[in-house]
């Protein structure tokens, strides 16, 4: 279900305070009309000290352009986009409670986005393409998440996708042959080779997080699925562009058959 959002009378501070504590807990903390949404975030004043570092590298106007952000949560970045002027910005999440939260939070700033549940692995039912996507910390908590990264190439990158995804392990990046002989293994005991960590439990107390990249491994999952890094804004985030698929395979991709 879609539901578009209108600029509405603001509502009152009471009336924001008692609908941001039925929706909590909040993972974006953010001022809704005086009223801070998650003021004891492990990780401080999040997104807001992201974006910080982020937002130079986004075209401040966004006229005219369309924006997807996937795993939108409380609508942090979908609300930054709609503030740059662009001209329609779609906020997907799996998760409805989520979703409740940046419906609010997009009523109390009069912003006009909308926002749907839908997973990423379902993106195609958009049946557009968007000229700027936003993958922001997704990507771990897919158990499929090339398959992710291959559907959002497919159907919805336009021009541009702006990424993150948590990185563990190693940050160096070493230059790679393009092949390897069955025999030199000793390349697997590099830290810096591409690497996904498993986590088969949990990882700092969630469940949902599946497959944790090094810094070589985020990169190279963004080249494999056609996007070409050419910001790097801050250790974790991307901005690429949308380019052709490399040729990697010998045939098509099983999945696009
Ligand atoms: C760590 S939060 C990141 C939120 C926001 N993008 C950011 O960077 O601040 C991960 C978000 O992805 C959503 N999510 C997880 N799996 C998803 C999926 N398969 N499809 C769409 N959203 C998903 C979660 O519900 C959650 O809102």
């Amino acid at each position: 279900m879609t539901t578009s959002i209108s600029p509405q009378t603001p509502f009152t501070r009471e009336q924001i305070e008692t609908r941001v504590r039925e929706l909590a807990p909040w993972f974006h903390n953010m001022n809704l009309g005086g009223v801070q949404t998650a003021p004891d975030h492990f990780l401080f004043d999040y997104p807001n000290v992201k974006w910080r570092k982020i937002a130079p590298f986004v075209p401040e106007d966004l006229s005219g352009k369309t924006v997807l952000d996937i795993g939108c949560n409380a609508g942090f970045y979908a609300m930054e986009m709609k503030k740059r002027g662009a001209q329609r910005v779609v906020g997907i999440d799996s998760d409805e409670r989520y979703l409740k939260q940046a419906r609010l939070a997009a009523q109390v700033n009069g912003l006009d986005i909308e926002f749907e549940q839908l997973s990423v692995y379902e993106i195609g039912a958009l049946g557009t393409k968007f000229d700027l996507v936003i993958f922001m910390g997704v990507l771990y908590h897919l158990r499929h998440p090339l398959l992710a990264l291959d559907l959002i190439h497919e159907h919805v990158a336009g021009d541009w996708l702006l990424f993150q995804s948590m990185q563990r392990g190693s940050d160096q990046v070493q230059p790679l042959q393009d092949d390897y002989d069955f025999w030199q293994m000793d390349i697997f005991q590099e830290e810096s080779f591409p690497r996904l960590y498993f986590i088969e439990n949990r990882y700092s107390g969630d469940a949902t997080n599946w497959w944790i990249p090094n810094r070589a491994a985020a990169e190279a999952l963004l080249r494999s699925s056609g996007f070409q890094i050419v910001e790097h804004p801050e250790a974790e985030v991307y901005l690429c562009r949308t380019e052709e698929l490399p040729d990697l395979l010998d045939g098509p991709r099983p999945y696009s058959n």
